[in-house]
């Protein structure tokens, strides 16, 4: 390793650590601590996770590098300190921010993430891409979830932080997380890797269905076995385990999950009205073609039947429909 990684590396490595100190020990952090444990984070979560704060200052971070012979040109370049234009000073990228650091494979700190304590924009800061981060690689929590999804052969997918390290609180160790980006071929071939079976659990607002139906797809063409989780009321699974509870996370959101066609039959059914003809054809229409693409003779069957019995269709029409428009290439 080169000098100056090694000297990326040990920054982040110190920093965790004085990120975390002063979130749990000290005065300045106590209110940032607060913030964490109001939204239900515990001390074990903290622990674990190596939760931290950065302080109010511009040049704490600074400070604390240059004193420690770290030198700045580098530090900028490892994302921690940003220069400034006019005089080519420095001043700290994280400032007043609930401190998440993001762990390489070997469980070395290669970046963070700060997450406003109120409603800053943005709600969360990230490193940028460095030398030794590289958001389309990392799955956060991936170093810790590991021997549990190769234990389970099964991992959860998740949008955010807060999701990974609550559901690992109501027992669920082996989830991960994207960082802020969509699903990556690099990201699906680091969990196929480890199992060939993913339950995705992302926000059930429209934007986490809609990233949920890619995730879906990505997952299944690597050839992965994919259920897909879906929370009541928009919620997120961080605010599905505090207004329910932990055991109804586990059993009615991950182990209730839906199967691939499951999630199709709920993703295409939004914002249509089943007692509207046009609708109703619409999504007959829209299922076939689903039901088109399953691998699997016996599958195609199941749903085909499943589908004329909910609309009181001939399994004969819906058979003649599918081998017109969707098998006629064959
Ligand atoms: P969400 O908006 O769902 O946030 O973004 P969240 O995880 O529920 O956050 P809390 O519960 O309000 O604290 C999901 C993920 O997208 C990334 C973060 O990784 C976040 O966890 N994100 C979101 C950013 O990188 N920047 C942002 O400004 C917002
Ligand atoms: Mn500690
Ligand atoms: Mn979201
Ligand atoms: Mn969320
Ligand atoms: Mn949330």
């Amino acid at each position: 390793v080169s000098p100056e990684l090694q000297q990326m590396h040990e920054a982040h490595n110190l920093l965790r650590k004085f990120y975390h100190h002063l979130l749990v020990n000290t005065k300045d952090g106590q209110q940032a601590l607060e913030y964490l444990l109001n939204r239900g984070f515990t001390m074990e979560s903290i622990e674990k996770f190596q939760i931290g704060y950065s302080l109010n200052s511009w040049d704490f971070v600074c400070k604390f590098l240059q004193k420690r012979k770290f030198p700045l040109e580098i530090m900028e370049r490892a994302g921690l300190v940003i220069r400034r234009e006019k005089d080519n000073s420095f001043f700290d990228r994280f400032r007043n921010r609930i401190m998440f650091p993001i762990f390489d494979r070997k469980g070395n700190p290669i970046a963070f993430s700060g997450r406003a304590l109120g409603d800053d924009d943005p709600k969360y800061l990230n490193s940028p891409e460095t030398a030794i981060f590289n958001k389309s690689k990392i799955l956060y929590n991936f170093q810790m979830a590991r021997p549990h999804i190769k234990k389970l052969q099964k991992a959860v997918l998740f949008e955010g932080f807060a999701d990974v390290i609550s559901a690992d609180r109501a027992g669920v160790e082996n989830g991960l997380a994207t960082m802020g980006t969509s699903l990556t071929e690099e990201h699906v071939a680091l969990i196929r890797k480890n199992t060939d079976s993913v339950t995705v659990c992302y926000d059930s607002d429209q934007a986490g269905i809609e990233a949920a139906n890619r995730a879906l797809e990505m997952l299944t063409q690597a050839g992965c076995q994919v259920r897909v989780a879906w929370m009541p009321d928009n919620l997120d699974p961080d605010d599905y385990i505090k207004q329910y509870s932990e055991e109804k996370f586990r059993n009615e959101v991950i182990e209730s999950s839906l199967t691939y066609m499951g999630f199709k039959m709920r993703y295409l059914r939004r914002g249509k009205r089943l007692n509207d003809e046009g609708d109703r054809l619409l999504y007959i229409e829209e299922v076939l073609k689903e039901i088109s693409n399953l691998s699997k003779a016996v599958e195609r069957d199941h749903y085909l039947r499943q589908l004329a019995a909910e609309f009181s269709l001939s399994l004969e029409a819906l058979k003649q429909q599918q081998k017109q428009v969707y098998f006629s290439k064959e």
